[in-house]
């Protein structure tokens, strides 16, 4: 009798909480924002690496709605290195055929940034050789609370009928709404918690939790997690056949 196998599956879609930072710098008598800066130069190496292994989808975290309740001076530290990744990375990613998009509440942020996103967003507006979201000033609570609030006037003002509402339409509402819902979720560091992270669209993630700071997640590691998420049998809620 013929052995029937499962078609390998596709990860079309990582995110990534970039967690272990501080840990990193604070194990090594470093101030936290040297491992933030570490951290940056692994986003380099992930972001060059995703096409190769099959990922045609990146999101990372990078500041959260609650990341304000940091020390100021690390917040600062955060913010002007968004800045200057956005300044010094910009034409790499657009050579590299990268669309970068930006995830979040934009109202906290200072102009100057928010400057620098909106110009990145439109130089790679036609790029698909990978879809880079960054998230940032982003909670899934906040996203949804927004989306609800939207989705309110909407209703209110006769646009939308609420028994045309459906799955599909809510997503419209979300920050995500041109991105295919993860298929992995990382977090490295060792915490094992979803930290307000893509709320909704995590229904059918796969999750791997590791130990490794952020700093020290290389490409090899992504490329096993992958290799080992593929072919894992993901029903998505339905009875195996
Ligand atoms: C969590 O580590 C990390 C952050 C809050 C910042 C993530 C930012 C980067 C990786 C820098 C660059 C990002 C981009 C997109 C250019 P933590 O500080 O909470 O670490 P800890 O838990 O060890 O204190």
């Amino acid at each position: 009798m013929a052995i029937e196998t499962e078609p390998p599956r596709q990860i079309n879609h990582v995110a990534i909480i970039m967690d272990g930072n501080g840990r990193w710098a604070t194990r090594r008598g470093l101030p936290r924002l040297v491992g933030h800066r570490k951290g940056a130069e692994r986003v380099r190496e992930i972001v060059d690496l995703c096409p190769d292994i099959g990922v045609r989808y990146l999101t990372l975290y990078a500041f959260s709605t609650e990341n304000w309740k940091r020390a100021q001076a690390e917040v600062a530290g955060l913010m002007s290195l968004f800045r200057r990744y956005i300044l010094k990375e910009a034409d790499k990613l657009n050579e590299n055929g990268v669309r970068v998009r930006f995830i979040g509440d934009r109202g906290r942020l200072d102009a100057k940034l928010i400057d620098l996103m909106a110009r990145l967003e439109e130089k790679t507006a036609a790029n698909d050789h990978l879809n880079l979201t960054i998230a940032l000033n982003y909670g899934g609570r906040d996203e949804v609370t927004r989306a609800v609030r939207t989705l309110a006037v909407d209703v209110a003002e006769g646009r939308v009928a609420p028994d045309d509402l459906s799955e599909d339409a809510i997503g419209y509402y979300l920050d995500t709404r041109y991105l295919p819902d993860p298929d992995l979720i990382i977090r490295t560091s060792g915490e094992k918690r979803v930290s307000n992270f893509l709320l909704w669209q995590a229904a059918y993630a796969e999750f791997e939790f590791v130990e490794t700071l952020w700093p020290d997640f290389s490409g090899a590691e992504l490329t096993r997690i992958v290799e080992g998420c593929t072919g894992r049998d993901r029903r998505f809620g339905a009875i195996a056949g």
